[in-house]
């Protein structure tokens, strides 16, 4: 979503700032701004509409001197992508801004108020923030900040500075992430870590409640009841170059190809095919308390749903536990049977959704154990649940998830082998042969991209429709909804997932020459029933496009184009059908001149509802 950097130090802030939010954007990107405090004590505010070069060549053009700053890029919540709503926002006298991330949920009660006082320039809540702290103000900021915030009811990221004291900023959190970055002689105050890599790899992460007053000489972190706090300084191990393009055109591409590494990671040192064990006890997760569980939820929003859909037929079928998967923004507001005998499974890449969050906080209070399926140490999700599993598979930037996607299901098979092995339903001997068919995972990935050329080929000419259908069953019905989740949000092609049995219940009625239909077409137990769908397909003069597995050549009289894949275990089979998907929703993108990295509207980390 969006996008803080604070800085304080003896360097030109602006400088490091940029720098910072240009690491950032991916989180937001309808507009920027930077206010930085002059030597001469003058608060000086830019903003732009837009990608972050604007705002870097409206600097470039007209310098911003000044050591102490704060930065934003902004995914639009509250009031259109403008000037006036774009961050930082500042008070009348034009001493105080503030950034902000999240949504400030009181804040027309607080505006309806405020507005008698202060004249109002924007339509966002964060506006809110920098006349309540003006409100409060009596000389110290720290306590001004304090006191405005508890006032306000939402999810809130800050930082924010005063022209009257250019040695300090303030930052404080409540649901939304914010860590500070400790450097010699500077420090620095951000959303996300890559944001600061650049200068320090020592890390304060803020928790909900706190308050921290940062200065280039430490930073004192502080509690709502206003006492000191000793934070733990945690030192980062992974390299800004990981999350860089790397010689790949996009960022999408590149963490395409990086799936054979990425599986291979989630893997390591969880699974040993020498004695036919999974090794997940960090999760602390025991036979005995397996024993109680009578049901698994999984929570989770978009692909890492669609992730836990595939999850449900592996936990079924080798640990034989009922298993619901639910969305979490659907599910927190039912009134959900989860009991002390529920264990409940979110599962988040970014670690921040909104959604999954407090839909995970909410089964605490009904008792449920929970376990994390995640990527980012340390998220907000992470410090909610009772255990942690981490797809491991490095930053991923591009806002379409992808290798996100096959490192959790890697992770859900090896977590439901895990659970078989500890309450029984799986022997030693069958879980070793399991091992052994995920570690060719890899190299047979690895191979997909051999038909890269394939795909560009089809690519180019689903490029040419405004609709598509995708079809699937069994393991491979959520990689039907996720291959068509991945061509409409990078590609703006209308595209529907459906189980390939459902067909005939309805959407048989939209197929005609303008609807092409991808069918997941591999081995299976349901290859016959896939293969009848495609005649009924072709019969009504659609394309008909499918993937399929290397050495079907029969399946060639039956359609317009196919992607032949490597064999592969039915179970395994999503993680390897989802990859040319992955690819032809990137190539449609490309071909029509889409924004791939950052396709309109969405954000990588939805921390709003
Ligand atoms: C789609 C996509 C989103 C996310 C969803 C949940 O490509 O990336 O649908 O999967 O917003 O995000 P996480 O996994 O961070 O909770």
């Amino acid at each position: 979503m969006c996008g803080i950097v604070g800085y304080v130090g003896l360097q030109l802030a602006s400088e490091i700032i940029l720098d910072g939010l240009s690491r950032l954007e991916y989180r937001g990107y309808d507009s920027a701004g930077i206010a930085v405090i002059s030597e001469k004590g003058l608060l000086e505010l830019r903003r732009e509409v837009g990608k972050l070069r604007n705002l870097v060549k409206d600097v470039m053009t007209n310098p911003l001197k000044g050591n102490i700053g704060i930065g934003h890029t902004r995914w639009a919540t509250h009031g259109r992508p403008t000037v006036f709503n774009a961050h930082p926002h500042s008070d009348e006298s034009g001493k105080i801004v503030v950034v902000h991330n999240g949504i400030i949920e009181n804040y027309m009660a607080l505006k309806e108020e405020l507005k008698k006082k202060y004249e109002f320039k924007s339509d966002t809540d964060t506006e809110v923030l920098a006349h309540l702290i003006k409100d409060n103000y009596s000389g110290d900021l720290y306590k001004a900040v304090h006191k405005a915030l508890q006032k306000v009811h939402g999810a809130y990221a800050i930082c924010v500075i005063h022209a009257d004291h250019p040695d300090y900023m303030v930052a404080a959190k409540n649901s939304s992430p914010l860590i500070i970055g400790i450097g010699e002689g500077e420090n620095f105050v951000a959303s996300d870590v890559p944001a600061i890599l650049n200068y320090t790899r020592d890390i304060i992460y803020l928790e909900d409640g706190e308050i921290a007053v940062v200065s280039a000489e430490k930073a004192d972190v502080y509690n709502l009841a206003g006492e000191k706090l000793s934070k733990k300084v945690s030192k980062i191990s992974w390299n800004i170059a990981s999350a860089e393009k790397g010689g790949y055109e996009h960022f999408m591409l590149k963490e395409i190809h990086e799936q054979p590494s990425s599986v291979a990671h989630a893997l390591a040192g969880r699974a040993s095919d020498a004695d036919g064990k999974l090794y997940l006890d960090d999760l602390g997760i025991t036979a005995e308390y397996l024993n109680t569980v009578k049901r698994i939820t999984i929570l989770a929003c978009g692909t890492s749903y669609y992730a836990g859909l595939v999850g449900k037929y592996y936990l079924e079928k080798l640990a034989r536990i009922p298993v619901d998967v639910d969305l979490a923004s659907e599910f927190r507001y039912r009134e959900p049977f989860v009991d002390d005998k529920t264990l409940v499974i979110g599962i988040s890449q970014s670690g921040e959704t909104a959604d999954t969050l407090a839909a995970i906080k909410m089964v605490k209070e009904l008792g449920a154990k929970t376990i994390g399926i995640l990527n980012v140490m340390g998220s907000a999700i992470s410090r909610e649940t009772t255990g942690n599993m981490y797809i491991h598979c490095g930053p991923e930037i591009g806002v379409a998830s992808t290798k996100a996607f096959t490192s959790t299901i890697v992770c859900m098979y090896m977590l439901s082998l895990y659970f078989g092995q500890l309450n029984g339903t799986i022997n030693a001997e069958e879980i070793r042969k399991n091992i052994v068919e995920l570690k060719t995972l890899p190299n047979i990935i690895e191979k997909v991209f051999d038909i890269e050329p394939a795909i560009k080929v089809i690519a180019n000419k689903l490029a040419n429709y405004k609709h598509c259908l995708f079809l699937g069953r069994n393991y491979n019905f959520p990689i039907a909804l996720e291959g068509a989740l991945k061509l409409k949000e990078l590609s703006y092609i209308h595209a529907e997932g459906y189980a390939a049995g459902e067909m005939k219940h309805g959407p048989i009625a939209l197929i005609d020459k303008d609807m092409p239909v991808i069918s997941i077409a591999t081995e299976s137990a349901t290859y016959e029933k896939v293969i009848s769908n495609m005649k009924e397909v072709k019969a009504r003069d659609a394309i008909a496009i499918a993937l399929a597995t290397e050495g079907d050549t029969a399946l060639k009289e039956e359609v317009d184009h196919i992607m032949y894949l490597p064999r592969v275990k039915e179970e395994l089979s999503p993680i390897v059908n989802v990859v040319p998907l992955q690819l032809l929703a990137y190539y449609v993108s490309l071909r029509k001149g889409c924004d791939v990295d950052q396709p309109r509207n969405l954000a990588k980390s939805v921390t709003v509802e």
